[in-house]
């Protein structure tokens, strides 16, 4: 427990810290890396690049220093970040070195301003925080192991099928190469790729929702390749289309993530993606349709065009055997897609159009998809009066903001 004295502290150097915020973190990775060059196998080099993991990281250490006497408060934070933390592979003894760097760009950056009392106050602080993360994940350790067909780390899978999609989606049928049976999950949940490339120095490890259903012999993943325009091309996205073939391995996590579809609830619900968004929904639409045929499910899919739309056969083949109801919208159809009927809305999901299609006042809501996509979806739930508790969504990458 912290004393009286050091939580003063910590609550009123936040504002200060947060100030610097950017300055602080920017300093803390290049000298974490620096001294630690193996972390550089677990972080997302593309993401440091456009600073967004600085961001998420500065953020959260700031918002538990808010709460550092009521740290329950931020309990479903702490949880989301640890399910990612457990499948990247973050161990307790990673903790003292992210603490040890932490402090140092705190005051390398406020200098004289970082008294020793500050500091002292904020090494404490941290180790709390670091504490609930630790206590978390070891639990989320235990059970990713001890389930049936669980396990520690990386385990080595085979991609037994590898399927096109669309232009820029190919699916990935992944079967374990010890034929030993493989851990269930929930719908929406990810697994973490952990890719070693010739050449390179580095692993890269990403992340990638399962896209079909549990409880068969293999898993499924569905990558969209992403093409840099001014940036460099995806890494692991663009190997897994260009090199990754079948009879290959690849290595991977156990299943992760608190973006699920309860299927004990009984409430409507209504799945809303843009683009390869649709991954984790397609696993959740298959799942209500299999154990609960009887829900009220409505899936909203946006995509450019037929060109880039993925899955469209397997949704569509569902829809006529179930009775959930399906929307495509497309905002650049091609001639073909209109002379296909391929589409149902041409344009944007737009608020008037959920106002009249979805059952705004009763449904549990998830979206997934590009984030000018998630803040408008956002945005519009919340102007049609949708409580927080019923409004769920997953960032592909680091969580970032969806206001504003
Ligand atoms: C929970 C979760 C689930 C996910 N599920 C899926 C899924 O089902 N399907 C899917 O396709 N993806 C999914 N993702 C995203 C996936 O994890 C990867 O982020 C994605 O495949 C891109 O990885 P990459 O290695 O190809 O690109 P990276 O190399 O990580 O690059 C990412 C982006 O940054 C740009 N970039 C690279 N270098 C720089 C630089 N120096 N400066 C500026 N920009 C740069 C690239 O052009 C690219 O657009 C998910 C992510 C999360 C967190
Ligand atoms: C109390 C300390 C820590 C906090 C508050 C914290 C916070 C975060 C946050 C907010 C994210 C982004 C989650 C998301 O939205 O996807 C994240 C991801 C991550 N964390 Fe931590 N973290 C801590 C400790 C650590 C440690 C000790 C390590 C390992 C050295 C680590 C490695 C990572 C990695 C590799 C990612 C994913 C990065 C990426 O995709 O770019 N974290 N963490």
């Amino acid at each position: 427990m912290l004393n009286k004295k050091t939580v003063e502290i910590i609550k009123s150097t936040v504002p200060v810290l947060e100030e610097h915020g950017e300055a602080i973190t920017t300093r803390f990775y290049e000298t974490m890396f620096q001294n630690h060059p193996e972390l550089l196998n677990i972080f997302n080099h593309a993401n440091q690049k456009q600073g967004k993991q600085q961001r998420a990281l500065a953020g959260t250490v700031y918002a538990a220093a808010k709460y550092i006497d009521s740290l329950e408060a931020i309990m479903p934070v702490v949880t989301q970040i640890a399910h990612k933390h457990r499948s990247l592979g973050i161990k307790p003894e990673h903790y003292p070195i992210v603490g040890k760097y932490l402090l140092f760009a705190i005051k390398d950056v406020l200098k004289d301003a970082a008294t020793d009392d500050i500091i002292e106050a904020w090494g404490e602080a941290y180790n709390v925080i670091a504490d609930a993360f630790i206590s978390l994940e070891a639990e989320m350790y235990d059970q990713a192991e001890k389930q049936t067909g669980g396990w520690d780390g990386f385990r080595s899978f085979i991609v037994s099928k590898k399927v096109i999609e669309s232009e820029v989606i190919t699916s990935f049928y992944l079967r374990p190469k010890d034929n030993g049976p493989i851990a269930s999950f929930e719908p929406g949940q990810y697994i973490s790729v952990k890719l070693e490339i010739a050449g390179e120095e580095f692993t890269h490890i990403r992340q990638y929702s399962l896209s079909d259903v549990s409880h068969k012999d293999y898993y499924r993943i569905s990558v969209k390749r992403e093409d840099g325009l001014e940036t460099p091309d995806g890494k692991v996205s663009n190997f897994l289309h260009q090199e990754m073939a079948e009879g290959d391995t690849i290595n991977i996590s156990a299943p992760a993530g608190d973006f699920i579809l309860d299927t004990r609830k009984q409430s409507p619900v209504v799945l809303l993606s843009g683009g390869v968004g649709l991954t984790p929904m397609v696993s959740m639409l298959k799942t209500a349709a299999a154990l609960q045929p009887e829900r009220a499910v409505t899936f909203i899919h946006a995509a450019a065009n037929g060109k880039v739309h993925a899955l469209k056969n397997e949704v569509k083949a569902l829809s006529e055997q179930t009775k959930f109801k399906s929307f495509v919208f497309y905002d650049s159809p091609t001639e073909e897609d209109r002379l296909a009927n391929a589409f149902d809305v041409e344009g944007y999901v737009t608020e008037e159009w959920l106002e009249q299609n979805t059952d705004i006042a009763q449904a549990e809501f998830f979206f997934c998809g590009p984030v000018p996509f998630m803040k408008a979806i956002n945005r519009s739930l919340k102007n049609l009066g949708v409580a927080d508790e019923r409004i769920h969504y997953e960032f592909f990458g680091p969580k970032g903001e969806l206001e504003g």
